[in-house]
C-alpha cells in the first residue's frame, strides 16, 4: 500500500485526536487541555468540527457531548414553564435572595386558566416541597393520574395556591424536563458567566436544525416588471424579486 505524504499526516493528527479525545474523556479536568490544541488541529478541524467533540463521548452515537451529570435547565407542565430559581434570575427579577423554588416564566392552557401567571414562584405540590426540576418531575409523577393539583406560589411577597385542573376523565400526566440547547463548540456565551458550559449543555453539531425552522425564511415570490409594490419602499425591486414577464 501506498500513503501519500498528506495521507500520513492525516493519520497522525487523526490518532493525535482519538488520543486527545480519549485522554479527556478519561479525565474529567478538561482545562489541562493544552492550549496550542486548536492550532495544531486547525488543519483538518475545518468542516469536521464534530470529530473531538464525537471521540470525547463514545456513549453518544449521534454525536456530541454530553455530561453524565448534566443539570436540567426547564421543566413543562399542564401549559406552565418552569425554570430553576438561579442567584442570577432572582438578582434581575428582585426576588429575595432566601427564596428557593421554581420561577414560572410562561403559562398558558390549564396553567393560565388557574391563575397561574408568569413571574409567579412556584414553591409547593399539593404542599409538598417542589424546589428543584428534579422535585417538580417527582411530584408531578406522584399525582400525575389524577385530574387536579394544587400549586403553592410566591407572588408579591404573598403565598398564594390556585387549583390547576384538568376535564373529568382526563389526568394531569408528570412534568417533561429539558437541559438547556445543545450549543456548538465555538459558540460565545450569549448569557453571563454560570459555570462550565457542559454543567448544562451538550456540545456537538447535531442539537439543532439549520436553520432553525422559526428562522427560515422563503424567498420573496417573483414578480411582473409592472407590478404595484404592496409593501412600504425596501429598495430596488429586483434586489429581493425575480421579474418575469
Ligand atoms: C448553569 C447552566 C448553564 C451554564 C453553566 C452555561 N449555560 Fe449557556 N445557557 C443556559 C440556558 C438555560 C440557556 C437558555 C437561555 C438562557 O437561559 O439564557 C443557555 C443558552 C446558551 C446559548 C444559546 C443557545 C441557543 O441555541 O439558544 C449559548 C450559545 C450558550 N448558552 C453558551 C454557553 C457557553 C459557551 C457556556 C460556557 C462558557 C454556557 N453557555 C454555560 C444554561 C447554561
Ligand atoms: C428588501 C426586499 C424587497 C424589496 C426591495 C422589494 N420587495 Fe416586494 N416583497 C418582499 C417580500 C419579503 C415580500 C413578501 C411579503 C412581504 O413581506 O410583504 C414581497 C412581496 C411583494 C409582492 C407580493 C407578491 C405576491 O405574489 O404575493 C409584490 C407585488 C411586491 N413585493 C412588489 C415589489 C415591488 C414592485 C418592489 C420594488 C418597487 C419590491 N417589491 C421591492 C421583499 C422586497
Amino acid at each position: 500500500m501506498k500513503f501519500s505524504g498528506n495521507g500520513i499526516v492525516a493519520l497522525g493528527l487523526v490518532a493525535l485526536l482519538v488520543v486527545l479525545g480519549v485522554g479527556l474523556f478519561a479525565s474529567p479536568d478538561y482545562s489541562n487541555l493544552p492550549s496550542s490544541t486548536s492550532t495544531q488541529l486547525s488543519p483538518i478541524m475545518t468542516g469536521v468540527q464534530a470529530v473531538p467533540i464525537a471521540l470525547m463521548a463514545p456513549s453518544t452515537p449521534g454525536g456530541g457531548y454530553t455530561d453524565p451529570g448534566i443539570q436540567l435547565s426547564e421543566a413543562h407542565w399542564q401549559g406552565l414553564e418552569a425554570l430553576p430559581l438561579s442567584v442570577e434570575l432572582k438578582k434581575k427579577l428582585k426576588l429575595p435572595m432566601r427564596l428557593q423554588g421554581l420561577l414560572i416564566d410562561e403559562v398558558s392552557l390549564q396553567s393560565a386558566k388557574s391563575g397561574l401567571m408568569a413571574g409567579d414562584v412556584l414553591v409547593a405540590v399539593n404542599s409538598r416541597p417542589v424546589l428543584t426540576l428534579e422535585d417538580l418531575l417527582r411530584e408531578s409523577k406522584r399525582i400525575q393520574n389524577r385530574n387536579s393539583a394544587t400549586l403553592t406560589v410566591y407572588r408579591k411577597e404573598e403565598w398564594k395556591t390556585f387549583t390547576l385542573q384538568v376535564a373529568q376523565g382526563d389526568n394531569l400526566g408528570f412534568a417533561q424536563v429539558e437541559t438547556a440547547p445543545m450549543i456548538l463548540p465555538g459558540d460565545m456565551r450569549p448569557h453571563p458567566y454560570r459555570g462550565p458550559c457542559t454543567l448544562c449543555h451538550s456540545v456537538g453539531t447535531t442539537g439543532h436544525m439549520v436553520p432553525d425552522p422559526d428562522g427560515i425564511i422563503l424567498p420573496p415570490p417573483p414578480i411582473r416588471p409592472n407590478a404595484r409594490i404592496p409593501h412600504q419602499d425596501r429598495g430596488p425591486c429586483q434586489v429581493c424579486h425575480k421579474i418575469i414577464n
